[in-house]
């Protein structure tokens, strides 16, 4: 019988880092669901959609075919049989998906997507709500945070570790931005499922929260 390992929290968690090496330690897939609200957006702006407009959103969201595929065991997003898997890590698209994502007509179609692929294989899943609204009987359940200043430090260095001139305040005022509107969403918002273990990763090493995760995980008896 297939498992599910659902990772939620707000940006900059570690969620991805965690979720990963979870997932190849248990041996399953591991599906960032973030990347196909990314993929999403990434559509929306190709197609000049204006962001304050939802019925324009739920017209164009229609013509996006989201999938998702494996390759050496990365999962790859393709939006209408490009590869964009790389084009969605900018900032513009964190933004524009977390507008985008409030809307129905986007989630119905990205949920439904992660549904069918939990049914079909274990998995870890990570994103903003898996454990209370994509897949509320998931066998392991973790909500994975830090304080929003730790959170934009850690993206700070990934981004000046890859040669990106950027600014500290802004990125933490962007994140702050973010989780406001993840959290005070009408539908789905990002929040603790009652049944979630709740982990700070504010003072803890990436191999620590990897232990943390791996004994919920056995608790569970996964
Ligand atoms: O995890 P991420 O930064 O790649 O996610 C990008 C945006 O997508 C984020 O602002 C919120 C949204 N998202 C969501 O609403 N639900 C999910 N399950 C995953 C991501």
């Amino acid at each position: 019988m297939s498992f599910a390992v659902a990772i939620d929290g707000p940006a900059g968690a570690g969620k991805s880092t965690i979720a990963k090496s979870v997932s190849k330690r248990l041996g399953v897939i591991y599906v960032d669901t973030g990347a196909m609200y990314r993929s999403m957006a990434l559509y929306l702006l190709r197609n000049n959609v204006n962001f304050e407009n939802p019925d324009e959103i739920a017209t164009v969201c229609k013509g996006a075919d989201i999938t998702i595929a494996f390759e050496d065991g990365v999962q790859q997003v393709y939006l209408n049989g490009e590869n964009v898997s790389s084009l969605i890590r900018t900032e513009e698209i964190s933004r524009a998906a977390s507008i985008s994502s409030a809307h129905p007509a986007v989630r119905e179609k990205l949920v439904d997507l992660q549904r069918k692929l939990a049914s079909t294989t274990s998995l870890v899943m990570d994103g903003r709500d898996i454990g209370t609204n994509v897949l509320p009987d998931a066998k392991v359940k973790i909500y994975l945070t830090a304080d929003a200043s730790v959170r934009a430090k850690r993206r700070y260095d990934e981004l000046t570790a890859k040669g990106e001139v950027c600014d500290l305040a802004v990125i933490e005022a962007d994140i702050i931005k973010r989780d406001r509107q993840d959290m005070t969403r009408e539908i789905a918002p990002l929040k603790q499922a009652e049944d979630a273990v709740y982990v700070d990763t504010s003072n803890m090493t990436i191999p620590e929260v990897e232990d943390k995760i791996l004994e919920i995980v056995s608790q569970k008896q996964v």
